[in-house]
């Protein structure tokens, strides 16, 4: 068998390591030895631990706060209150979606965990008995746990601390055309509709939140070490909340015990952590434990969808419209790209040839905790492919039209690209039907119908659920992506050494993700340079480039983009002085993987490690010396993975038990850097999905307590619950607009992972005539409804007893 030519570079591709070689991850060597250098893990000379008190109420006003007790026990070196920060203006501070939070409460505490003190002393355990020695008068409010008690007309203000807010309502907004899709519904056959709700859930990273903060007096700088996904964002909002000269601050990233969106938002522990160390003039060190994390950090979801479809009895899609009331909590802290109230939400139905479409979407403040982040998802992309998927499913049982058949007779075609989207995006690349016939094909669909049906003779409830997802990742452009003000783009900063070795830094930072891994893959690809001879390092804003973090799958659309873009211009340099060394013209001089050669005698070329030694050693007269170089990558438009995930269940009409029989993803991120790293990313996020669909779960009693603030509670699933998974490659869509054709990945499983579960489940006992029965289908849910034949949906009732 004789190679190709393409073949034949991508085996000496795979040789150094470049695209599409599953590369071991090299950051593991630390991790596997337990030898990473996590935030806890940094011990400075003279540090301090820092304790916080939270409330333990959901809703009341503050009379008074006596220190006296905790100042008194040996070691206390400093008690902060909001009464203290609101001299240095530091008792509120600004969020990511331009509203204000309390960084320790001066007025109200407004959610179960609010912080209310902070006790800096010589060792945790001292702080945490101070913390306790601290007396606080309450005065109980009426408590507010969910939109519609904080709707209703006589609702007490959560608020009050704003000035000209009257109620609970944070925002209305809109997109799309209203009486366009009024009049796709007068046109209609049939219109389905489904009411959801997207529970609140956690992304519950296993390190908590931290920081150490060390404010050096002699030279006026403060370095942070801290868990954040974003230093550079932390650095310019350090620099502008404490008033701090920028250059005097360093923000240290190190590595990260996971994210997925919870270490993006600012919280008061960091504020208080910085404050202390300016006051005190010593490192103070401040880890949260897991129920302050559970508690009080950035939670997700919590909204409620209504959804129309307009419909053809052929089974046509004519217009969608779609209402979400979402609970943000106390403080309005998304982090997301500031035009869009509700996040991406707007990316339901990017898949589906709709026509027309009108999403309403309201915020609705209450006494929980502040968030509504990100948890591995776009921007609230995870809950628009859920409530799409679900919706997909009951119009197409309404319809009586084949679950598959309906999806794929609606979906945008593979000619039809560039696609405007009914809510504003524009799509550019995709197979859909295909991944949909490869996940078809690999569940064994008809032959699944058969036995589901023989099985329901025999009092059996199988099913089978179909989820596709496609998720806006890259954010953004600059044009219509910022934050705070700040346009979104990425960067990347490399530097090759004489000796052909090199180190790349990027904006982006990993926390688990392996880019310290694949980014040198990218390198190893556009210069030839073997990955195992580049450095990655990421986190440090004195040495990394600017750049606005990892967080959406943003990474590898642009963090990873500017990493091929600065490749690229260092080949440009590389190649004047392979002509310089070649004595060639540069017109002359051609490019293979790793070598420039003459074009008319290709046995003569010199390695890109020649190139890089004359950069410093032998540079053509008038050549600025050395080979490093910035690029900072704003991206023409987001890439747009796509994915297909089937399930099939089994449930137990007795208990309401499901257990899952297979799983099936086919997910097309366009080209894959590694393919390895991208099974894991896909494994992981299928199962964060089941363990949403399934059990994991954050819910309040009717006093505001938090139900789900410790792993007793909030269930996580282990190896021994999670479902094997079946992973197809086959489809592959470059984008065409990334220099290397890859799309993101990271999020995508956990994005349209959700509803498959869910359909499955659903279909499972479409019999009884139910439509809905809300997440996490925890057994009693499953059971009540069969039992009873009604829906089960909204926030389950915590009992009181
Ligand atoms: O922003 P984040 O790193 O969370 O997500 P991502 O950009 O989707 O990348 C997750 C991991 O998968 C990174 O190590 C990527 O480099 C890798 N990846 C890949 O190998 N091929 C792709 N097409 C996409 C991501």
């Amino acid at each position: 068998m004789t190679t190709t030519a393409d073949e034949s570079r991508a085996l000496d591709e795979i040789k150094i390591g470049g695209l599409g070689s599953s590369r071991k991850r090299v950051e593991d060597d630390r991790f596997i030895r337990g030898k990473g250098n996590y935030t806890d893990d940094i011990v400075l000379p003279g540090m301090l631990h820092m304790e916080i008190l939270r409330s333990p109420l959901a809703h009341a006003r503050i009379k008074s706060i006596d220190t006296s007790r905790a100042y008194a026990i040996p070691g206390v070196h400093l008690v902060l209150t909001g009464e203290m920060m609101a001299t240095r203006n530091l008792a509120w501070m600004p969020t990511l979606s331009y509203d204000t939070q309390a960084v320790l409460a001066t007025d109200k505490v407004r959610f179960q965990g609010q912080e209310v003190a902070c006790v800096i002393a010589d060792d945790p355990y001292i702080a945490k008995d101070a913390c306790e020695a601290i007396e606080v008068d309450y005065e109980p409010l009426p408590v507010i746990v969910s939109p519609w008690q904080g709707l209703a007309p006589d609702a007490p203000v959560i608020r009050d601390d704003k000035v000209g807010q009257a109620d609970n309502v944070i925002y209305n907004w809109e997109v799309g055309d209203e009486a366009g899709t009024d009049r796709a519904f007068e046109q209609a056959d049939v219109i389905s509709k489904l009411e959801l709700h997207y529970p609140r859930s956690h992304p519950s990273p296993i390190e908590c939140c931290g920081s150490v903060a060390d404010f050096n007096r002699a030279t006026s700088r403060l370095t942070v070490y801290m868990t954040t996904q974003a230093p550079h964002i932390i650095r310019a909002a350090v620099a502008m909340v404490a008033e701090l000269p920028e250059q005097m601050i360093r923000i240290v990233s190190p590595d990260i015990g996971g994210g997925f969106g919870n270490k993006v938002p600012i919280y008061p522990g960091y504020v208080c952590s910085i404050l202390a160390s300016i006051l005190l003039e010593r490192p103070v060190k401040w880890i949260e434990d897991k129920t302050g994390n559970l508690i009080s950090t950035g939670f997700a979801r919590d909204v409620y969808l209504k959804g129309e479809m307009a419909l053809r009895k052929d089974g046509k899609i004519l217009g969608v419209r779609m209402h979400t009331d979402a609970d943000h909590g106390a403080f309005f802290s998304d982090a997301q790209p500031s035009k869009f109230k509700i996040g991406l939400m707007h990316s339901a139905f990017a898949a589906y040839d709709v026509p027309v479409a009108h999403l309403t979407a309201r915020g609705v403040y209450t006494n929980k905790a502040p968030g509504g982040v990100a948890y591995r998802c776009s921007f609230r992309v995870t809950e628009a492919m859920f409530f799409q998927e679900r919706m997909v499913q009951a119009a197409a049982s309404d319809l009586g039209i084949d679950q598959a058949e309906f999806r794929r007779m609606n979906f945008v075609r593979d000619d039809a690209f560039p696609h405007r989207t009914p809510l504003g995006f524009l799509t550019d690349s995709g197979q859909y039907a295909k991944c949909l016939d490869v996940g078809l094909k690999a569940i064994g669909y008809e032959n699944f119908r058969e036995e589901q049906a023989e099985a329901r003779k025999r009092g059996r409830l199988l099913g089978l659920g179909i989820s596709t997802m496609t998720e806006p990742l890259g954010a953004g452009n600059s044009r219509e992506y910022d934050i705070l003000g700040i346009k979104m783009f990425d960067s990347a900063d490399l530097k090759v050494h004489m000796t052909g070795k090199a180190i790349l830094r990027t904006g982006a930072k990993s926390q688990g993700q392996g880019h310290e891994t694949t980014w040198a893959q990218i390198v190893a690809h556009e210069l030839g340079i073997p990955a195992d001879d580049i450095i990655v390092e990421e986190g440090d804003t004195d040495t990394a480039p600017f750049g606005m973090g990892t967080y959406a799958s943003r990474s590898t659309p642009v963090a990873g983009a500017a990493v091929a873009m600065v490749s690229r211009k260092i080949r440009a340099k590389a190649r004047k002085l392979a002509a310089h060394l070649l004595e060639v013209s540069e017109e002359d001089v051609e490019w293979e993987l790793g070598r420039f050669y003459v074009r008319s005698s290709p046995q003569r070329g010199v390695s890109i490690q020649e190139c890089a030694m004359a950069a410093y050693s032998n540079m053509p007269d008038g050549m600025e010396p050395g080979l490093e170089n910035t690029a900072y990558y704003d991206p023409p438009n987001l890439t747009w993975p796509f994915a297909v995930y089937i399930v099939t269940v089994e449930v137990d009409p007795a208990t309401g038990v499901w257990d899952v029989l297979r799983m099936v993803a086919v997910d097309d991120c366009g080209v894959r850097i590694n393919p390895m790293i991208v099974e894991g990313q896909i494994m992981g996020g299928l199962t964060e999905a089941y363990a949403m669909s399934s059990m994991q779960f954050i819910t309040f009693d009717a006093d505001g307590n938090c139900v789900g603030s410790n792993y007793m509670d909030y269930l996580l699933p282990s190896a021994w619950e999670t479902p094997g998974y079946e992973l197809h490659s086959e489809v592959v869509t470059p984008c065409p607009h990334h220099p290397i054709g890859a799309k993101g990945i990271g999020e995508c499983a956990a994005v349209g992972g959700p509803a498959a579960f869910v359909n499955a489940v659903m279909d499972a006992v479409s019999d009884t005539g139910i439509r809905n029965i809300d997440m996490p289908l925890l057994p009693d849910r499953v059971w009540e409804a069969i039992t009873y034949r009604r829906d089960v949906s909204g926030a389950p009732p915590v009992r009181q007893d």
